[in-house]
C-alpha cells in the first residue's frame, strides 16, 4: 500500500460518505462497495473541487460506539502524541485511552526514594504526566493500567529494604507496601487533578492460568493467595467512586470457570462487592470462533459486572500458523472477524444482556503494534484504514464481505 497523508484519508472518507450518505450502516451504493483499502487509496481530492464535502462530518468510530453507549479506546504511547498524523487519528476516532506502559509498576515505582524513606514510593515521571496531560487536553476518558501484575514490576519491590540482594520481605511488610502503593497512586491522581478523567482501573492483571490455578507471582509468593482480595480491598478503600475497579486478563474465554468463582470471593465484610468489572484483553487470532468467544462473554456477563474489552487486536492467521506475506483476502477475512465480533457485542449491549461501557484496541496501527508481524490493527502501518477499520465501524459493505 502506498503512503498517504491523513488528509487524503479524511477526504476519501468524506467522499465515500457524501456519495453514500451511509451514517453508521453499510450502503449499497457503487462507491461504498469498493474494497475499503481501495476507497481509502483514491487519489487525493482537492478541497477546492469538493467544497460541499468539507462540511460533512468525518467518519468517526467513537460516534458509532457512542450511539450504543460505549467509549472507543486505544492504548497510548509517547510516539503517538509526537507525530501529527497519529494525534489526528486518536482525537478524531477515539474517546478513551489506556497508557500502554507508563502507568505500569516499573514506570511509577521509585527504588531510590523507597530505599531512602523505607516505604515504597510512587512517582509519576514526566512521560507519564505528559501522556495524562495530553489525555486531559483532548477530553479523553482514561482506563488505568495496571496496579498488581507479575510482569513489568520491579523485583526489588519484593525484597527486604528494597534490595534484591536481600531476602524476600515477609507477608506483613508486603501487605503494608501493597496498601501504601495503591493509596499513593490514587492520591497522586487526585493531587494532580487527573482523577475525574479515569473511569476504570485494572487493579490486578493476569493472575489466573487457563488450568484454573493461580500464577505463582512474587505477590502470591510473598503474601499468599489472598493478595488478590487485599489488592481489591485497598483499591476499594482509596479509589474515588468514579473509578471502577477491574480484574483484567487474556485468554479470558478459556478462564471463564475460575473467573466466575474468583469474582464471587471479592466481597467486603458486609458482603459488598469489591470489584466492578472484568477486563477482557481480547488479544485474538482470526482463527478464533467468534460465536464461541461471544458465548463465553454471555456467561461472564451473567455476573452482572461491567465487562470491558481492554486490549483488542486480531492477528492474521492462528497462533500456530501466523500469516506471512498477507494478501488482500487475508485482510478481508480479518475485516469480517472484526465486523462479526463487534456486531455480536453491540447486539448484546443494545438488548441489555451485556453491561459493557467501553471497547479499547491495543494500538490502532500495525506499525506500532506489539504484534506488528501479524498485522492485527485497524489501520495499516501506513495509517490507511483497513477492512478491519470498517469492520469495527460496522460498515459491512466495506469490511471485506464483498466476494
Ligand atoms: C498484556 C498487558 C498489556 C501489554 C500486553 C503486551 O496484555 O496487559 O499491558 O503489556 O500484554 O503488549
Amino acid at each position: 500500500m502506498k503512503m498517504k497523508k491523513t488528509i487524503s484519508f479524511i477526504l476519501a472518507v468524506l467522499l465515500v460518505l457524501s456519495l453514500c450518505a451511509c451514517g453508521n450502516t453499510a450502503s449499497s451504493s457503487d462507491a461504498a462497495s469498493e474494497p475499503a483499502s481501495e476507497a481509502a487509496s483514491a487519489e487525493p481530492v482537492s478541497p477546492a473541487e469538493e467544497p460541499a464535502a468539507e462540511e460533512e462530518t468525518v467518519l468517526s468510530i467513537k460516534d458509532v460506539f457512542a450511539a450504543h453507549g460505549l467509549k472507543f479506546g486505544s492504548c497510548l504511547s509517547p510516539a503517538m502524541i509526537q507525530a501529527g498524523t497519529y494525534e489526528e487519528i486518536l482525537t478524531s476516532q477515539f474517546s478513551s485511552i489506556t497508557l500502554e506502559n507508563y502507568m505500569k509498576p516499573e514506570y511509577i515505582l521509585d527504588q531510590k526514594k523507597s530505599i531512602e524513606t523505607g516505604d515504597v514510593v510512587v512517582k509519576f515521571d514526566s512521560t507519564t504526566t505528559e501522556l495524562l496531560d495530553w489525555a486531559q487536553k483532548n477530553n479523553m476518558a482514561v482506563r488505568g493500567h495496571t496496579l498488581v501484575w507479575h510482569d513489568q514490576t520491579p523485583e526489588w519491590l519484593f525484597h527486604v529494604d528494597f534490595d534484591e540482594s536481600k531476602d524476600y520481605a515477609d507477608r506483613d511488610t508486603m501487605l503494608a507496601r501493597l496498601e501504601s502503593y495503591i493509596k499513593q497512586v490514587f492520591d497522586i491522581l487526585e493531587e494532580k487533578g487527573y482523577s475525574d478523567m479515569f473511569y476504570a482501573y485494572d487493579v490486578v492483571n493476569e493472575a489466573w492460568m487457563e488450568t484454573g490455578s493461580l500464577r505463582k507471582t512474587n505477590w502470591y509468593n510473598t503474601i499468599g493467595k489472598d493478595y488478590l482480595r487485599y489488592a481489591f480491598y485497598y483499591a476499594d478503600k482509596y479509589a474515588p467512586d468514579n473509578i471502577k475497579l477491574f480484574y483484567n486478563d487474556y485468554n479470558e474465554n478459556l478462564k471463564v470457570a475460575p473467573l466466575l468463582k474468583f469474582v464471587k470471593t471479592l466481597v467486603d465484610d458486609e458482603g459488598n462487592s469489591l470489584i466492578d468489572g472484568i477486563g477482557l484483553q481480547a488479544h485474538l487470532y482470526m482463527s478464533e470462533d467468534i460465536d464461541k468467544y461471544l458465548s463465553s462473554i454471555d456467561v461472564l456477563a451473567k455476573t452482572g459486572l461491567i465487562l470491558e474489552i481492554t486490549e483488542l487486536d486480531i492477528c492474521l492467521g492462528s497462533f500456530d500458523n501466523p500469516v506471512k506475506n498477507a494478501a488482500d483476502d487475508d485482510y478481508k477475512a480479518q475485516g469480517r472477524v472484526y465486523y462479526n465480533l463487534i456486531n455480536g457485542l453491540l447486539e448484546r449491549v443494545d438488548a441489555g444482556t451485556l453491561n459493557m461501557d467501553s471497547l479499547t484496541v491495543w494500538g490502532f496501527t500495525d506499525g506500532l503494534s506489539w504484534r506488528k508481524e501479524s498485522k492485527p490493527c485497524i489501520y495499516s502501518d501506513m495509517l490507511e484504514p483497513k477492512y478491519a477499520y470498517y469492520g469495527i465501524a460496522q460498515m459491512k459493505d466495506q469490511a471485506g464481505f464483498d466476494d
